[in-house]
């Protein structure tokens, strides 16, 4: 069975496309969905592609990521990165490869972009490539996965 990848996505990021495309890019999320498919097909993994507004529903999915023993898991948390215990606590909670994706860099932006509360329960962190990011990610998860076997 291929490994299962869970992709997550946080608040107004189904809006990618329209939303500030010169700091987020022309992209939408569903074209970064088609990008992601494609590269786990190349990669035999497979993937679960959600986006959600709430971050409750952020939280159950990381939990049912542990439950499921997914393979790995991509978050680009959007907002909630730099404000959300629970989320930290959800993925501290679970015992799944994270890592982290944003699509600007975080750093070059606003001061209080820089902190990532995600990042302390992350396997790494790839930011300031848009969509390609999302690639680079399910690349280092298909790396992290082949070692571990
Ligand atoms: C983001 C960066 C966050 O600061 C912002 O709130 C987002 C998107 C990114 O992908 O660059 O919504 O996570």
């Amino acid at each position: 069975m291929k490994p299962k990848i869970l992709i997550l996505n946080g608040p107004n990021l189904n809006m990618l496309g329209q939303r500030e495309p010169d700091v987020y890019g022309t992209e939408s999320l569903g074209d970064i969905q088609i990008r992601c498919q494609e590269r786990a097909d190349t990669l035999d993994l497979d993937i679960d592609f959600r986006q959600s507004n709430h971050e409750g529903d952020l939280v159950e999915w990381i939990q049912e990521a542990g439950k499921s023993s997914a393979g790995g898991l991509i978050l680009n948390a959007g907002a909630y990165t730099h404000t959300s215990i629970a989320i930290l606590d959800a993925l501290r909670a679970v015992d799944v490869p994270v890592i982290e994706v944003h699509l600007s860099n975080i750093h070059r932006r606003e001061a209080y972009r820089s902190t990532s509360y995600i990042s302390q329960a992350s396997d790494g962190m790839i930011c300031g490539f848009g969509g390609l990011g999302y690639e680079l990610a399910l690349d280092a998860l298909a790396n992290m996965l082949n070692s571990a076997k």
